[in-house]
């Protein structure tokens, strides 16, 4: 960390500082707040690859030494020891709950995972051939007009309900977007399973019939959801972050936080890393898609390779790339897939292109390859994603509706377009 509080410019012969601010842990960030006023001057930064929007105790995130803490704990340690629903908790209330805390939020999460019957009727509205993150896009949003009566934002307990209504119901709506799609009345979820065996029922228990549950599915599927719970600043969270500046409603918030989830650059990336690994297909191709993936015309990118922020590793494709083994193994699912997405990492950091670029496998790399093992379908991944994050989504909302300095976000640009002109009547064009 620098050890200098301030910065000095020279804006054409006028001397100019500004403070430079500190966190806890992490990059000084200089305070440019003051600068149009100073300058006359704003900043660019396309793509806010230097730019922080918000000061936030949630997580952090050390890109090049592959460090990812939540409210302050390692995630390797969580996700060894915690569930998802305890990490929920930690990043909405800031500290891992009592054994008192932590059954009252599970008894409400399990309480509020219904959705209103009239919610049914948006699934059925849906081409049956929709993608699951448009019915849940749609659905999350739709939320709010059935919560109207308790989006009362300077209320603490009704802010605190949406979040809760917002963790317990995801799943839920995920799973009827789901069964819709196939044909499949509508589930109810189930009280007495746990949020992830609950999930699976919902998805995959047919109708008359009981589902047999294997328990190694269930804790993979938690562990999932625990990496992907939260990840600061990412574009999602941004969009929750931007929407909740405006005083929007947490349901409208969150559901635009899953359409900005749902692009290939983020978490849809996670489906288009199986759909790449199935164009691939044998170890032998792996060769040629590294070749296609360093050629900018081929327009081709390695689906589930670089990451903004993390130049050295993803701690999370890690703990996943671990996780993919042994789950495969328990589940004695041998998925040639596999053997082609190993050939096709091991290719990719031996080449210079990708070690000059400091491109790693991400997240997504090998997540795929277990939903794909749990039976879980291509187009539902980035569902399964946006479920976990949900934690992450309205921890951050939360925080931002407490915080004394959050205005609208209103970023200003660098005009490029035409200079005043006289406008010219049609006939004279
Ligand atoms: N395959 C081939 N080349 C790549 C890749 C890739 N996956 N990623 C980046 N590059 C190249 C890129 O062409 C550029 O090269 P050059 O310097 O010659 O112009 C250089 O690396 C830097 O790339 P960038 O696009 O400026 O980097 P970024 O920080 O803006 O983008 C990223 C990060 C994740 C969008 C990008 O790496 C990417 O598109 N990856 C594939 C999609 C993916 O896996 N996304 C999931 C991200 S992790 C989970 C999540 O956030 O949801």
């Amino acid at each position: 960390m620098s050890d200098f509080d301030q910065v000095s410019l020279d804006a054409g012969g006028k001397p100019v500082t500004l403070p430079v601010l500190k966190g806890t842990l992490g990059n000084p960030c200089i305070d440019i707040a003051t600068l149009p006023k100073q300058t006359g001057c704003f900043t660019y930064d396309s793509g806010f690859t230097a730019t922080a929007s918000c000061k936030s105790a949630v997580t952090y995130i050390d890109g090049d030494e592959g460090v990812l803490l939540y409210r302050g704990y390692p995630i390797d340690q969580l996700a060894g020891k915690s569930s998802f629903l305890e990490v929920a908790y930690l990043l909405i209330n800031g500290e891992l709950p009592t054994a008192e805390q932590m059954a009252g939020f599970e008894h409400e999460v399990t309480h509020h995972t219904m959705m209103h019957e009239a919610l049914k009727n948006f699934f059925t509205g849906f081409r049956h051939d929709a993608h699951p993150m448009a019915m849940l896009c749609g659905s999350v949003a739709s939320l709010s007009a059935f919560y109207h009566d308790t989006l009362d934002l300077n209320d603490p307990e009704q802010r605190r309900m949406a979040a809760v209504r917002l963790i317990a119901k995801m799943p839920t709506l995920a799973a009827a977007a789901y069964r819709y799609s196939i044909g499949w009345p509508i589930a109810y979820p189930k009280n007495e399973l746990d949020y992830s065996s609950r999930f699976l029922h919902m998805m995959f228990e047919a109708p008359g019939a009981q589902l047999e549950l294997n328990p190694v599915v269930a804790k993979a599927l938690d562990l999932l959801f625990i990496l992907h719970a939260d990840h600061e600043q990412n574009a999602s969270t941004s969009t929750v972050r931007l929407v909740g500046s405006t005083g929007a409603n947490p349901y409208a918030c969150v559901s635009a936080g899953i359409a900005a989830l749902w692009g290939p650059a983020h978490g849809g990336a996670n489906e288009a890393v199986l759909k790449m690994l199935e164009e691939i297909g044998t170890p032998d191709n792996v060769e040629s898609a590294i070749a296609k993936a360093k050629d900018r015309s081929s327009g081709f990118r390695l689906m589930g390779f670089g990451h903004r922020v993390y130049k050295n590793f993803d701690p999370r494709a890690k703990i996943i790339r671990e996780m993919t083994h042994k789950v495969l193994e328990e589940l004695g699912v041998d998925d040639p897939l596999l053997e082609v997405a190993m050939k096709l990492e091991e290719a990719a950091l031996k080449d210079d292109y990708f070690v000059e670029r400091k491109l790693y496998p991400n997240v997504d790399f090998y997540s795929g390859i277990i939903y794909k093992a749990l039976k879980i379908p291509t187009e539902m991944f980035t569902v399964m994603f946006a479920i976990g994050r949900t934690a992450g989504w309205v921890a951050h909302w939360l925080e931002q509706q407490v915080d004394p300095e959050a205005k609208i976000g209103r970023p200003r640009q660098i005009y490029t377009g035409a200079d005043v002109r006289d406008y010219v009547p049609v006939d004279k064009r």
